[in-house]
């Protein structure tokens, strides 16, 4: 029996170890993360990536299906008249799931859940009509807060009210380009998380707890083997230079180990002529040789193509 004794010894000192470790996680976090308040920058980020981006019924091949378009606002979608100043607006088309901030909009924190309802009419918004956010500035209790504002309730801007002044230059289709970021695994190489280490000297500063209210996945990336992409789009706004690195990375890096996107550029450019990747292929190869003095020129891509969000993606990325 004095076996058994031992048995019974491990058996108690295993159970303190792991429930206290337990209570420990449980009952004493350091910060309850529901009472934190989103930033701006998680207004606009959940605004501009729309309902969450993973499997789910709205898009479960990861295409890039149901997702708001960010639209530079420059003439007033009702008179046609030029706006002042330039505001950013999130078209959500008829069908188009709206964003966790919207749904439930206790998460938004306080203060801003207050005025997004009241002042902003948030809850009015219809999946089935559509609607049209931007984020505004108001008053709660006596202190200044940023909220989320239904236009298509204030002002009554529709969609396609927003849609037919918009050029297709002023469009940014990010809420695809961040499907397409989650979908290629760009993360198994980038973070999108500068950390507080002297890694912000070069990638820029560190986020805030509230920047990832209602973010959903925040694909932060773990085990860094490339570039933090979280403020790239500050470092690089060239759209060409995007356009050559995803066609393919040696175009600009001659010793990248990041792999080519073309296949995002689908089977036709922006005139619509099928892309000849072969014939690409054999010219980059003499350029490679040094049969040819320039590398051949890398097609533009189409309006609703998979590239156009993901370079989207990156150049909102400030
Ligand atoms: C196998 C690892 C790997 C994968 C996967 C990968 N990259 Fe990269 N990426 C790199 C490396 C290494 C660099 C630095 C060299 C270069 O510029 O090519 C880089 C550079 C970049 C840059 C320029 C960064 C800067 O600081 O200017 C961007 C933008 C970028 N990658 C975006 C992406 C996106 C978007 C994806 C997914 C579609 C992706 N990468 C997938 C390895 C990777």
């Amino acid at each position: 029996m004095a076996g058994f004794r031992e048995y019974k010894i491990g058996t108690r000192i295993f159970a303190l170890a792991f429930g206290g470790s337990m209570c420990i996680t449980l009952l004493l976090p350091s910060i309850n993360i529901a009472s934190v308040s989103s930033t701006d920058i998680a207004l606009s980020k959940q605004l501009s990536a729309g309902h969450e981006t993973g499997f789910n019924l709205d898009d479960p091949l990861l295409q890039g299906w149901n997702k708001p378009l960010v639209v530079a606002l420059k003439a007033d979608p009702k008179s046609g008249q030029p706006l002042a100043e330039a505001q950013t607006v999130y078209v959500y088309q008829k069908g188009t799931s709206f964003p966790a901030g919207i749904l439930h909009p206790r998460i938004l924190g306080a203060g801003i859940e207050e005025l997004s309802v009241q002042q902003g009419h948030i809850g009015d918004a219809k999946k089935d009509v559509g609607a049209v956010f931007t984020v505004s500035k108001g008053v709660f209790d006596g202190k200044p807060h940023s909220f989320i504002e239904n236009l298509s309730t204030t002002k009554g801007w529709t969609p396609a009210d927003v849609l037919r002044v918009a050029k297709d230059e002023d469009v940014s289709h990010t809420g695809k380009g961040k499907t397409m970021f989650v979908r290629e695994g760009c993360w198994w190489c980038h973070t999108l998380l500068p950390e507080q280490t002297q890694d912000w000297q070069v990638f820029g500063a560190p986020p805030m707890l509230g920047d990832f209210n209602g973010e959903s996945p925040t694909a932060f990336g773990s085990d860094r083997k490339a570039p933090d992409l979280m403020h790239v789009g500050s470092r690089n706004s060239s759209k060409e230079w995007m356009m050559m690195h995803f066609f393919n990375p040696r175009l600009v890096q001659p010793h990248s180990i990041m792999p080519r996107f073309d296949y995002l550029w689908g089977e036709k450019d922006a005139d619509g002529k099928a892309i000849n990747f072969a014939q690409w292929r054999t010219e980059y190869d003499e350029y490679r040789e040094g049969k040819r003095v320039t590398a051949p020129d890398v097609p533009s891509y189409a309006k609703d193509s998979e590239i156009r969000g993901l370079i989207d993606f990156m150049l909102s990325l400030k």
